[in-house]
């Protein structure tokens, strides 16, 4: 059989995700400690199957931008016109949808580095091409955007769009307010659309300023894209939104082009489209709930892994629900990660999952139940401490 070139790599498992299947179907209990599934930590907001229990779910009422009562609630809290305002089953389906808008086969778009690996699956499902930016960690101070990279990329590859996670996955940090404003210009001066991902924006946790969204940015097309999945812990309730803002004539055109693919789809359900003004209700203590959960955590994996000689360092989190953990490289990550699964039965992901430029870095979920996690974090330290202890005693 012949099939098409987007999938782009082997469709055989990794060896971390091949061991994990193994060690499941012999019975073990595998904790992944990088899960960012939150149906599995006892994270929902109350209310949810009453908000779903409406007679109008039965209803079906085709638009393409999404229910209208829906978008009217959004607008009202997120500012905005409800015709601004597109629902789709995810976010995930929002950057499809907006790749298919701005490109054409062969298009670049620009992704950061580190960053999610998904990005990757859903350029190449549309025949896009990614063309990464750097962001360069500096201790204590955090990550910052390597501007001038981004722009020469930007030029060299022709990018249609220019994506910003706000804050990134798994870098946890926000643009600073002169990132944005140069991202921002430098957009409106070529002709670029910005695809904001503001799936994590509430999620603050050592951010030092209030940071502004891209939402609603006017000097330059923008697509701000959230929705249920992390906002509220709902991803099974399949609802993302894309806002699109800017110059008038851009907005107003890209919105009547987008109604066009949205059409074709038609995705988002009508049980969560009713249910969504109630379950945004929901949202503030919901949000301040979890945030507190993170920083437990986070403040856990700081007390596991830091101290005056440690050979450790958590990186700075401004936002988000990873935390990233250096350690001494004695292994390969590889090595690293099948060890951690093999002899503690622990599952995480290596630094390369996010294409971080160097080995020696997990990825930990914030979102863990606090106790699981801070025993989870003291195993970590013990196995990963290991060689070192070995090495000390090799040289005493
Ligand atoms: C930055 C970012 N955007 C989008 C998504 C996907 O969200 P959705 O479940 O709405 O497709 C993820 C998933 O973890 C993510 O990390």
């Amino acid at each position: 059989m012949q099939f098409s070139d987007r999938l782009g790599h082997s469709t055989r498992q990794n060896a971390i995700a091949a061991l994990t299947s193994t060690l499941r179907s012999a019975g073990a209990s595998v904790l992944n400690i990088s899960d960012s599934n939150p149906t599995r930590h006892g994270l929902a907001p109350g209310g949810v199957l009453e908000a779903l229990s409406s007679q109008a779910c039965l209803d079906y009422l085709p638009d393409p931008r999404g229910l209208e009562s829906a978008r009217l609630v959004l607008a009202e809290r997120f500012g905005g016109e409800a015709d601004s305002y597109f629902l789709a089953a995810s976010t995930s389906e929002s950057y499809a949808w907006i790749f298919k808008l701005l490109c054409n086969p062969g298009d670049s778009v620009l992704v950061p580095r580190p960053g999610y690996p998904l990005f990757d699956s859903l350029a190449g499902l549309e025949a896009v091409r990614t063309v990464q930016y750097r962001l360069e960690y500096r201790h204590p101070g955090g990550w910052a955007i390597d501007l001038d990279e981004l722009e020469k990329e930007a030029i060299a590859s022709n990018a249609k769009a220019i994506v910003v996670i706000n804050p990134n996955n798994p870098t946890g940090s926000y643009a600073s307010i002169s990132e944005r404003d140069a991202i921002v210009t430098f957009c409106a001066e070529r002709g670029i659309a910005l695809i904001a991902d503001e799936v994590f924006f509430p999620y603050a946790l050592e951010a030092s300023q209030d940071r502004p969204r891209f939402g609603g940015e006017t000097a330059c097309l923008t697509f701000a894209l959230d929705g249920l999945s992390k906002l509220l812990c709902l991803p099974q309730m399949k609802l993302g939104w894309i806002r699109i803002s800017g110059p008038p004539a851009d907005a107003c055109e890209a919105a009547s082009r987008l109604e066009l693919i949205a059409d074709t789809y038609l995705s988002a359900g009508a049980p969560a489209m009713n249910a969504l003004p109630a379950l945004l209700e929901r949202t503030e203590p919901f949000v301040s709930q979890l945030r507190e959960r993170l920083a437990v955590n986070l403040a856990s994996a700081r007390a596991a892994f830091e101290g005056s000689d440690s050979p450790f360092r958590i990186l700075r989190c401004d936002g988000g629900w990873t935390a990233l953990l250096e350690y001494p490289r004695f292994a390969t990550e590889e090595e690293t990660v099948l060890g951690l699964l093999r002899d503690e039965h622990i599952a995480v992901q290596p630094g390369y999952f996010f294409d971080l430029e160097r080995d020696g870095y997990l990825a930990l979920s914030l979102i863990l139940e606090p106790s699981v996690f801070a025993k989870a974090m003291s195993r970590l330290r013990r196995y990963l401490e290991a060689p070192l202890r070995l090495s000390d005693a090799h040289f005493a």
